[in-house]
């Protein structure tokens, strides 16, 4: 019986010094993060991007790439975007893709493009039945650049998804220039519906 109290005694010592600590642990300072396991983890000798940077002229981490520099594995687009930029794309820009590559053209399609072209391609999607413009259909509207929307050319699409053309917004930091090729392959089979 005896045995059994002295358990229950320094027990309940143990969960009072225990509540105490975590109870006074907090509360002195607020910002204070209290102890930290490995502070090195957060504490770490490379600059943040935006930090504070003497090593740069104008004083900051993040730095903007060098004028004209390309990044690895990037293929560039030097298009403008103006009509003549549309149609010089059009002239001398082919998709890279064959059809084995365009796996998953269709979820982003009907991700990116769906809600205003609608999945069918027939510019009928969910914000346009609520009162968004209606893009023209991909395979039996016109283009407001000229022509028929089912003769839109592999570099014409690129530069709409790239640029977007007046109520439509750029897709650029959406779709990677992949994707974006993907997108156009998807179309040109809604083209054909
Ligand atoms: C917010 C609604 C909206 C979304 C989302 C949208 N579009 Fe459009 N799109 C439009 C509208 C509106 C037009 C017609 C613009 C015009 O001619 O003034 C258009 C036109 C186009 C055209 C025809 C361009 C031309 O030269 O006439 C293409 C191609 C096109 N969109 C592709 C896409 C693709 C690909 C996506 C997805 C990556 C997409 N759009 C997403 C609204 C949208």
């Amino acid at each position: 019986m005896l045995a059994m109290n002295k358990f229950k005694i320094l027990g309940a010592t143990v969960i009072t010094i225990a509540a105490s600590v975590v109870i006074t642990s907090c509360g002195h300072d607020k910002r204070s993060t209290g102890w930290e396991y490995a502070p090195n983890m957060y504490e770490h000798i490379a600059y943040d991007p935006d930090q504070k940077n003497p090593n740069f002229k104008d004083g900051k981490t993040a730095q903007l790439p060098p004028a004209g520099t390309t990044p690895v594995g990037f293929v560039r687009f030097d298009y403008p975007n103006t009509k003549v930029g549309y149609e010089a794309a059009s002239l001398e820009v082919k998709s890279p893709l064959t059809a084995a590559d365009t796996a998953g053209a269709q979820v982003l399609f009907v991700h990116y493009c769906s809600p205003c072209h609608g999945t069918k391609g027939q510019g009928d999607g969910l914000v346009v039945q609520h009162g968004y413009p209606a893009p023209p259909s991909y395979s039996k509207g016109q283009s407001s650049r000229g022509g028929a929307m089912k003769d839109l050319t592999d570099g014409k699409i690129y530069h709409t998804i790239t640029y977007g053309l007046n109520a439509m917004g750029s897709y650029a930091s959406q779709l990677n220039p992949q994707e974006r090729w993907k997108v156009v392959m998807y179309i040109h089979h809604l083209q054909t519906l």
